[in-house]
């Protein structure tokens, strides 16, 4: 490539991404903060870029690629600022020659930490007892006053024990929790002791545990993991976390299940239709909801935002981006 490359940065992001585009291409950027630009809205912008820096809120399609990959200059990578991008067709993209990267690994110890933060809050029940509290409702220490259940020496269960259901486990540790795991890829014994980890099949998991906190990438065998049946062989004292992806859980299964008793809880950081939100499940007190926050520290989105630009910045300069979702498409 001997012109400079157009690239488009679909949303705000933290300053120190964008001199490392800057210094490669001409930058062409989506500046309001919070401002999230619609399907058509990119479709309309996207096409005439060489390079995409997108963000999960983009709807990467086989359509959107097909028409970028078809524009001049041709799109020739999208670099998500995300581990997950289950927001972009990959297999479209490989087809097309695209390249693909994602943020992993930056943003594991803070997501661990929130799902942790959530787990807690939801069992003590400290959203609720401050919404009381601040509406002038406090009269007093009472005996009865916001009992939750308790977490140390309790069991958790993790649907998927990746980078981020591991960091929970060593979160769980110090609250001397017994941590059960089922993943699809059982992880190595040395593994499972330096982590605490008991594996067992999903059922045994869901039925042993007093918090289920879901760790698995978005996929077509990952949607609705968590429905109606996995809910029924649950504890009826059970809570369950979910900071992975929304669509992993059915949502309205969910609401049933909190309707009926059947769990007692949900700590919930995503949602199956985000930002949309099941309407019951914003009356009911024993959910804490939180707006897809998990790697929300400045330190590591701004570390999401760096690693973006350096795969972008590596596949332009030919070199492999580090953290290529789609290494068929690069030559190196
Ligand atoms: C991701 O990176 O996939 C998270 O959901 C947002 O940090």
């Amino acid at each position: 490539m001997t012109e400079r490359p157009k690239i488009l940065v679909t949303q705000k992001v933290s300053d120190p991404a964008y001199p490392l585009l800057e210094a490669i291409g001409d930058v062409e950027a989506n500046t309001v903060e919070g401002n999230i630009w619609s399907y058509e809205e990119l479709l309309h912008r996207g096409p005439g870029h060489d390079y995409i820096y997108s963000l999960l809120t983009d709807n990467i399609d086989a359509h959107f690629l097909e028409t970028c990959a078809a524009s001049a200059p041709r799109l020739k990578m999208v670099a998500n600022m995300a581990v997950g991008y289950n927001n972009i067709d990959v297999d479209a993209a490989t087809r097309l020659g695209i390249a693909v990267s994602n943020t992993p690994g930056v943003l594991s110890d803070t997501t661990g930490d929130l799902a942790f933060a959530l787990l807690m809050a939801t069992a003590r029940r400290i959203p609720e007892a401050e919404r009381y509290l601040r509406a002038g409702k406090y009269r007093g220490w009472g005996p009865l006053l916001f009992c939750g259940a308790e977490v140390h020496h309790s069991t958790l269960g993790l649907i998927g024990a990746g980078r981020i259901g591991k960091i929970m486990s060593k979160r769980a540790s110090g609250f001397e929790m017994k941590v059960l795991y089922y993943d699809v890829h059982r992880v190595s014994p040395e593994e499972e002791a330096a982590n605490n980890l008991t594996y067992m099949p999903m059922d045994d998991v869901l039925q042993q545990s007093d918090f289920v906190s879901v760790h698995t990438p978005y996929m077509p065998s990952t949607h609705h993991l968590i429905s109606t049946r996995e809910f029924d062989l649950m504890k009826p004292t059970a809570i369950l976390i979910n900071t992975a992806r929304g669509p992993i859980v059915d949502e309205k299964a969910l609401v049933k299940a909190l309707q009926a008793g059947r769990i007692a809880g949900a700590g919930l950081d995503v949602f199956e239709n985000e930002p949309a939100v099941e309407p019951e499940l914003l009356t009911m007190e024993n959910v804490v909801l939180l707006p897809h926050i998990a790697s929300a520290s400045l330190k590591t989105r701004t570390l999401m935002a760096t690693m973006a630009s350096d795969n972008l910045v590596a596949h332009y300069r030919g070199q492999r981006p580090p953290n290529i979702v789609n290494p068929e498409v690069v030559s190196n």
